[in-house]
């Protein structure tokens, strides 16, 4: 995958930023300067949330107040609760998230850009209650209490989804699992929230946006469509089989290649090792081992790496978590990545409006509607 990739803007520097670098040397990953491999393996989620908000980690003092203030915005209002109950079973959750984003944009609005720290740290704390208050409404038939003392978002999340607070080993996994999705310089999400932003709109309609592009299975949904093709298989054997027909068929593998790493993408050795630790956990025999020979067929093969959303599906997968909602998560996580896009995009703010070569035809003759055949 050393060559050259032309079309979709690949390779076009579209601005600057301070917050983020993806794949300096085909490689690595960084927040703010800090290494991805020392966040995951050191850092909370709420600390890196406040890294990327507020450019700095926090100190003890910083992380208390921070996680009290993301705890105290978990409830949802009234209104809200009713939107979320009347929209339909079947819908994607992704669009719950967006709608739900959108109707907190009504009752909260964003009335001067003062308010958007305050409206980023809002739609942190309020997007897992948004998800699972839907989600267990229609599952279950249960309305929720959204308020949980967990401490973390990712306690927060397993809690409301599981209705008891979760292990040490799933509360610790999920996080890693939002620290490694918060953010990725202009990934397609991110940057349609900038472009958003540099219209000077508000903040909700920024993430609305972002939403709609985490969506796509070529972006977030990603991570749905990879647990979909490793359930596929009941055997590494099949695995092995089923996806090199895939291939000669020309077909998409979901969670492999990228637009920017070229050699592998950093966040997989974290989620492998993850899955494999929850594999042990539940004593699982088959999902595993599948995933591993997919990831190997696929580098002998096309010479394309796993990317993050392809071990984060069994991950998830293992702690119980339902696949429709894998993408919700990610944007549970890179709510704070969009965020510190938008405070950035504002702060040296440009509209953003390139320019297209036009390949339509040359100037035609108008023909009145009663002439044309
Ligand atoms: C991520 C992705 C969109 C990047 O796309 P891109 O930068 O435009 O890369 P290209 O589409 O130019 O890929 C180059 C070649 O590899 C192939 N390729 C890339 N990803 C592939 C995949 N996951 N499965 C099979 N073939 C793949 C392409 O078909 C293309 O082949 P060609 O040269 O014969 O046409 C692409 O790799 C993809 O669709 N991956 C699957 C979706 C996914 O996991 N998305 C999450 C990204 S984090």
């Amino acid at each position: 995958m050393g060559r050259n990739k032309t079309g979709g803007l690949a390779g076009v520097i579209a601005g600057r930023t301070d917050i983020c670098t993806v794949g300096k040397e085909g490689a690595g990953l960084t927040y703010r300067g800090y290494d991805i491999y020392d966040l995951a393996d050191n850092a909370c989620f709420e600390e890196v949330a406040h890294l990327l908000h507020h450019d700095h980690l926090p100190n003890a003092g910083e992380l208390a107040a921070y996680r009290d203030k993301l705890k105290s915005l978990r409830a949802l209002p009234s209104v809200l609760r009713q939107a979320l109950e009347s929209i339909p079973t079947d819908t994607h959750p992704m669009d719950v998230l967006r709608t739900g984003c959108s109707v907190l944009g009504n009752l909260e609005p964003e009335t001067d850009f003062a308010q958007q720290r305050d409206a980023a740290d809002r739609l942190l704390a309020a997007f897992p209650s948004m998800l699972l208050y839907w989600h267990r409404f229609h599952a279950d038939g249960r309305r929720i209490e959204t308020s949980t003392d967990d401490d973390s978002v990712a306690g927060h999340f397993l809690h409301l989804l599981h209705d008891a607070p979760p292990s040490e080993l799933h509360r610790r996994t999920l996080d890693t699992s939002l620290i490694l999705y918060a953010e990725h310089e202009f990934n397609a999400s991110t940057f349609t929230a900038r472009v958003i932003a540099a219209t000077l709109s508000d903040f909700h309609s920024a993430i609305a946006g972002a939403i709609g592009a985490l969506r796509g299975p070529l972006h977030g949904g990603a991570n749905e469509a990879a647990m979909e093709l490793i359930e596929r298989f009941d055997s590494p054997e099949a695995a092995e089989t089923g996806v090199r027909e895939m291939l000669a068929r020309k077909e998409l593998i979901m969670g492999f290649g990228h637009r920017v790493y070229t050699r592998v993408d950093p966040r997989n050795s974290v989620n492998k090792r993850m899955s494999r630790r929850l594999a042990e956990e539940v004593g699982d025999e088959r999902l595993y081992p599948v995933s591993e020979t997919i990831e190997r067929i696929m580098w002998e093969e096309k010479r394309l790496f796993a990317n993050a959303d392809f071990y984060s599906a069994s991950v998830y997968h293992f702690m119980g978590i339902p696949t429709y909602l894998f993408t919700p998560i990610f944007v549970c996580s890179r709510i704070t990545g969009w965020s510190a896009h938008v405070f950035e995009q504002r702060a040296d703010n440009k509209l953003i409006r390139p320019g297209a070569e036009y390949t339509g035809p040359g100037l035609k003759a108008w023909v009145p509607l009663a002439e044309r055949g």
